[in-house]
């Protein structure tokens, strides 16, 4: 395929023109609806964004214009991502409260352990979400994430990896998971796998060296669809614990899955200096906002072992994350160093865990998964929060 060249835009939006669009009865891309194109070598792909409540009805305009897009020549892969922003829906356990009524304690007690809004839910045969997050970018959040889910699956759990940074996707080259994946027969994607992972990202979806212009809307709509209609497991095999991969900072998409999804917990990963730090309380101030609990801050980049064989060299300054952990009351997850062949190996799609074990890093990773494989199995108030309902 890396031979095809990559196709007309012209022609491609014209082809697109052909599919119909059922409100406007406008061709697709005349009607405005191509969103964020995305053309490579054989291989075409956009968004379809909708309203909410016609996402049903722009299923199968979904299906036609990638049978369309499969049919133009020269493309051998089409992939039609529909995006809708779509409402939660309602957890399991509901508190029925008469109108006007107060609640009464024993409902408050019940709404106390998770705290978050009704309607934070975890997608299907999922127990656990972790999210690995920070304030800050480039610190080492999705180094920290495939390494974590890999070494928890080395523990012998079932692990996912939901690459949620839909701006810069990162798991396609951490993993070298790159196929597109493909749907089953309820119609959900079926997660790519490689290192023991079950692995979704919007980079397998559309181009990962695309330029991804997003709306806040969009970008959270997508993640919504990464997490609710991608089959991450089954009654006969339910997955233990879904690791996301969090986009740098605390805007819409953080907000999305900390608000909507009934998170676990979040591990926090920084690097030692004061700049980086600042960004941690603030991330972990949201999670702490919307009653996520921290299971813990890493430090990454925490030092470089001396070739020498001296003392290790504090680059970025050492113990930043473990004082703010100890100050925050969170647990100190470990140090992680600077690795070069950490880095080469997410470079070239092996993560280290998995390849070196024995290493400095590799054993940090192995027993950050054991401690927080645990906090996962304590499981302390992490029932889901109740529906509401109000009665006349
Ligand atoms: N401990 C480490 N030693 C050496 N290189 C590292 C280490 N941690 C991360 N890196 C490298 O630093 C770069 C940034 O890491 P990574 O992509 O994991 O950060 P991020 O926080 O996910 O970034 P972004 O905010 O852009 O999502 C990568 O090239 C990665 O390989
Ligand atoms: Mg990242």
């Amino acid at each position: 395929m890396a031979d095809l060249p990559s196709p007309d835009r012209a022609a491609i939006l014209a082809v697109l023109d052909r599919v119909s669009d059922p409100k406007s009865g406008l061709g697709l891309a005349s009607a405005g609806l191509v969103q964020a194109l995305t053309l490579g070598p054989g291989r075409a792909g956009f968004m379809l964004e909708v309203e909410p409540a016609d996402a049903d009805l722009y299923a199968p305009v979904r299906d036609a214009a990638e049978a369309a897009l499969r049919a133009a020549p020269g493309i051998e892969r089409a992939s039609v991502v529909l995006t809708a922003s779509a409402e939660p829906r309602p957890a399991p356990g509901t508190v029925r409260v008469r109108r006007g009524a107060r609640l009464s304690s024993e409902a408050q007690a019940q709404m106390q352990p998770a705290g978050r809004p009704p309607g934070a839910q975890k997608p299907a045969h999922v127990a656990h979400v972790l999210a690995v997050a920070s304030g800050k970018g480039g610190v080492g959040k999705s180094t920290v994430a495939v390494n974590l889910a890999v070494a928890l699956a080395m523990t012998g759990r079932c692990v996912g990896l939901l690459d949620a940074d839909v701006y810069g996707p990162s798991a396609p080259r951490m993993t070298g998971a790159g196929d597109e994946p493909t749907m089953n027969a309820d119609k959900k994607l079926i997660p790519l796998e490689a290192w023991g992972l079950k692995i979704m990202s919007i980079g397998l979806l559309v181009d990962e060296a695309a330029p991804m212009i997003w709306r806040g809307p969009m970008a959270s709509s997508a993640l919504n669809q990464m997490l609710n209609d991608v089959a991450w497991g089954d009654e006969a095999e339910p997955l233990d614990v879904l690791v996301v991969d969090m986009p740098p900072g605390t805007g819409d998409i953080q907000l999305t899955l900390a608000q909507r999804v009934a998170l676990s917990g979040a591990v926090v990963v920084s690097t030692p200096q004061e700049v980086a730090l600042i960004d941690v309380r603030r991330g972990v101030s949201m999670f702490e906002k919307t009653h996520v609990p921290i299971l813990g801050i890493v430090e990454n980049m925490a030092y470089f072992p001396n070739p020498a064989g001296g003392e290790p060299i504090a680059i970025f300054g050492r113990g930043g994350a473990r004082a703010t952990a100890e100050a925050l009351g969170a647990p100190f997850l470990g140090e992680i160093p600077i690795d070069i062949a950490l880095r080469q190996a997410c470079d070239d799609g092996r993560p280290l865990v998995a390849q070196a074990p024995d290493s400095e890093a590799g054993r940090a990773f192995l027993a950050m998964a054991e401690t927080v494989g645990e906090a996962l199995d304590r499981g302390a108030g992490l029932k889901p929060p109740p529906r509401i309902v109000i009665e006349d």
